[in-house]
Order: C-alpha cells, then sequence, then structure tokens
C-alpha cells in the first residue's frame, strides 16, 4: 500500500520510532486521537526547537527534535487520510538534508536544509487551503524561555 511504503520511507529517516501506524489506522473509540491542528501545534514546537538547538550547535538534541517532527509529520498523514500522501513524500528530500547536516554538525548546511524544510511546510499549508498558515525559520528573540539550548557540560 502506498502511504504504507511511504511511512516506512519515512521510517528509514528514524521518524517512526514514536509511531506504530499498525495501530494508528484504526484506532478504537478509547484511543486518543489528537486534532491535525493539535499534531501541526506539536510539530510547530518541534520545528522551532530544531533550530534553536541547531543555532546552538547543540546537534544531539537537534538530532532529537527532528526525530520528534518527523514523528508528528507521519501521525498526521496516517491519522488524517485526506492529506494526500504526495505533500508528505515532497518533504522527504529536505527532511533527510537537515538530518543530514546535523549528523555532519555543518551549521551552514543545517540552515539552509531547514529553510527547504520549511518550505515544504507552507507548500502542504497552501496546497490544502491553509496559505495563511505561514511558517518561517524562526527569528530571535527566542520564545522559549523555559528551556536551556545551550549544550551541557559532559560530566
Ligand atoms: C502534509 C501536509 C502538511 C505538512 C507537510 C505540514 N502541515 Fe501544518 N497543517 C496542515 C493542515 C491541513 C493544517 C490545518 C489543520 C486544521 O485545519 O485543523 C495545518 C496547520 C498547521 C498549523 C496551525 C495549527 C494551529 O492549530 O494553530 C501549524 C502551526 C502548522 N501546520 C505547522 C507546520 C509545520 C511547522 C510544518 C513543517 C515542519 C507543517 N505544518 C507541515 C498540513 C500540513
Amino acid at each position: 500500500m502506498k502511504l504504507r511504503a511511504w511511512t516506512l520511507a519515512l521510517a528509514g529517516l528514524g521518524a517512526a520510532t514514536a509511531v506504530a501506524a499498525q495501530d494508528l489506522k484504526s484506532p478504537s473509540a478509547d484511543q486518543y486521537v489528537p486534532r491535525l491542528g493539535d499534531i501541526m501545534s506539536a510539530a510547530q514546537t518541534r520545528h522551532q526547537k530544531v533550530w534553536l538547538a541547531g543555532k546552538a550547535q547543540n546537534w544531539e538534541l537537534a538530532a532529537f527534535e527532528m526525530r520528534q517532527l518527523k514523528a508528528s509529520l507521519v501521525e498526521a498523514a496516517v491519522l488524517y487520510s485526506g492529506i494526500p500522501v504526495s505533500n508528505v513524500t515532497t518533504l522527504e528530500p529536505s527532511l533527510q538534508s537537515t538530518s543530514d547536516a546535523i549528523a555532519a554538525k555543518d551549521g551552514r548546511k543545517f540552515a539552509k536544509a531547514l529553510g527547504d524544510l520549511t518550505e515544504g511546510c507552507n507548500a502542504c499549508h497552501r496546497s490544502l487551503g491553509r496559505s495563511f498558515v505561514v511558517m518561517k525559520v524562526p527569528s530571535d528573540p527566542q520564545p522559549f524561555a523555559n528551556q536551556q539550548f545551550a549544550p551541557q557540560a559532559k560530566p
């Protein structure tokens, strides 16, 4: 099945660790299904945190937040079948290049890749009648005043 194929493709990028696609396909009444806007709000948080962690060169945290972000996107597409699969698969190259830049600890590639990824967010929003939801690469000052983004000194 197509949907399963790309879910596996994203899983290859390390995305599906938090999502058991099988379970999510037919949730029973007692299972909590987040609203799409809530999944997206989580994606927004992760997108912001990926940026802040990358800017602070905390690559370990950036990689973690990238996995969380991918998991949110997988969840959106698996739970909401009205979202065309192609809208998600077109994000794959920029998801991959962002992850690659993080793995390579390359700040310049990271900034470029996250810009492309952000454009991918907006492309989907535009194509689904949500062009008023416009994401951008975050700018200072940082809004998450309740979390430290600089790497911890290793013991
Ligand atoms: C596959 C399509 C798709 C992709 C990719 C996508 N979105 Fe969305 N997003 C949507 C849709 C559809 C909505 C509107 C949801 C609704 O109407 O409840 C939305 C809404 C949102 C909202 C508004 C949520 C709210 O309730 O205020 C934010 C923020 C958001 N997306 C962030 C992102 C970010 C960040 C990315 C990229 C990392 C992203 N989205 C990628 C489809 C997508």
